[in-house]
């Protein structure tokens, strides 16, 4: 038995996670020693990069121990949620902190008429889209580039927006009016909101992410201060703009599931798109595996990307089944995938310094009875394409993925187990 003298040790100890704990997307602990083994222990500055780095849960510890990391994304919403793991902000919680807890309250002073609890058919309840677009002016979004847009300087110069920002969408959870669905992924718009104001949820979500902070300022390397920066990236249509040389590559890009990264973060995305008034559409649309083919097929048929052999085989054989799913959605969606992930390997193997380490996660997936070979795509574009020596692969079956766990999916193509790759990749010296 625990005696009272450890219980509470350990509950002194143990603060919960500010940051929503995800079913996908992050890299596993396994993962993580794949990688760590693959690029080894260095006593210099290193630069990592992962071109699709969401929230960069894992490659941000390496920025605490002394490397600089660059992480890119095509939704800025994750990429305000990688910035609250920088050693930066960590370092400097108690400044940062102080100046938002002023701002909400500030924010909260504002008279709002509405509240009251009826069904909304909406993310959220009109008093928090007022407090989320007012919050975007409180944080000064509008003196800088917009983070929504390319190229621009948002990302460098405001990093105290950068934070408040995070912060808030870390709320998003909390404050947004959604339902679950069958799918453990992701929620639906619409219901009674729970919340009318923003302040007590950012509040809340402050002050878990300063007892974060508070226990992780020990972490961060006092000898060699490494470095996180984010940007928006789109690797599919090779914008990765000002992303290093690096000398390690880790990155895990989408998979042929027509999973929607901006639905597994519907809420905080969408408090994003308020707060700086833009919309996900275009995010959606771009990203790779995007399940939005409207217009796609023309420009396929008009200006096909070259592709590995082993890529037009599968869409062939998959262009062959007559259906019109087939012909509509399934052929579009594969090549959509294969022509964006092609592109999306090219130009980031470029940003590989001679003697580099690269490592992709990726999976094959399936459509009736075809796997989508991916694993295979990214060894031949990297080999051939690019001039990479795979040094180090490893295959696994993975049963329990989020179509297996869709309670109504007890059969056909969601039951299907997938094939993982951990593959690392050398850029000869
Ligand atoms: C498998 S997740 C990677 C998660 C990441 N490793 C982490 O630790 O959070 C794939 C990521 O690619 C991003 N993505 C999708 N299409 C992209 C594109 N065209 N350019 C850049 N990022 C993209 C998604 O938003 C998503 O965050």
């Amino acid at each position: 038995m625990m005696t009272s003298k450890k219980k509470s040790a350990k509950l002194t100890r143990q603060h919960p996670s500010p940051f929503f704990s995800r079913s996908y997307g992050g890299y596993t602990s396994d993962q993580i020693d794949f990688f760590a083994s693959a690029i080894g222990e260095s006593t210099r500055k290193r630069t990592i990069v992962d071109p699709m780095g969401g929230q960069g849960v894992a490659l941000s510890r390496n920025a605490w121990k002394g490397d600089n990391v660059w992480l890119g994304d095509i939704n800025p919403a994750l990429s305000f949620m990688a910035c609250l793991r920088s050693p930066k902000l960590i370092l400097n919680y108690k400044t940062l902190a102080e100046g938002l807890r002023k701002k909400v309250h500030r924010l909260n002073r504002k008279r709002r008429k509405g509240g009251q609890p009826e069904y909304v058919d909406d993310w959220f309840a009109p008093t928090i889209r007022d407090d989320l677009y007012d919050f975007g002016q409180l944080a000064n979004l509008s003196m800088f580039d917009d983070p929504f847009g390319w190229d621009n300087d948002f990302w460098r110069t405001s990093e105290e927006s950068q934070f408040e920002i995070g912060i808030v969408l870390l709320a998003a959870r909390e404050f947004a009016c959604c339902r679950s669905t069958d799918n453990p992924t992701w929620s639906k718009p619409g219901g009674i909101p729970r919340e009318f104001r923003l302040a007590p949820t950012v509040l809340r979500a402050l002050s878990l992410w300063e007892a974060f902070a508070e226990e992780n300022v020990s972490n961060i390397s006092s000898k060699r201060i490494g470095t996180l920066t984010v940007q928006r990236t789109n690797a599919a249509k090779c914008r990765l703009y000002k992303a290093p040389k690096a000398h390690a590559i880790i990155t895990s890009p989408p998979y042929a599931n027509r999973l929607d990264y901006t639905k597994l973060w519907a809420p905080e995305s969408e408090a994003l798109a308020c707060i700086c008034n833009r919309s996900m559409t275009e995010i959606r649309r771009e990203q790779i595996g995007s399940t939005v083919m409207r217009g796609k097929s023309a420009s396929f048929a008009e200006n096909p990307k070259e592709l590995p052999r082993v890529a037009e085989r599968v869409l062939d054989e998959i262009k062959k089944d007559k259906s019109a799913s087939s012909a509509n959605y399934y052929y579009p969606f594969f090549r959509s995938y294969a022509e964006g992930l092609t592109s999306a390997m090219e130009c980031t193997a470029e940003r590989l310094k001679k003697d580099g380490v690269m490592v992709v996660f990726v999976r094959d997936t399936v459509r009736k009875d075809i796997l989508f070979p991916t694993g295979q795509i990214v060894i031949d574009v990297l080999e051939s394409t690019c001039g990479l020596e795979l040094v180090s692969e490893t295959k696994k079956i993975i049963k329990g993925h989020v179509g297996q766990l869709r309670q109504k999916a007890k059969s056909g193509l969601y039951g299907l187990a997938q094939q993982e790759w951990w593959l690392a990749f050398r850029r000869p010296a």
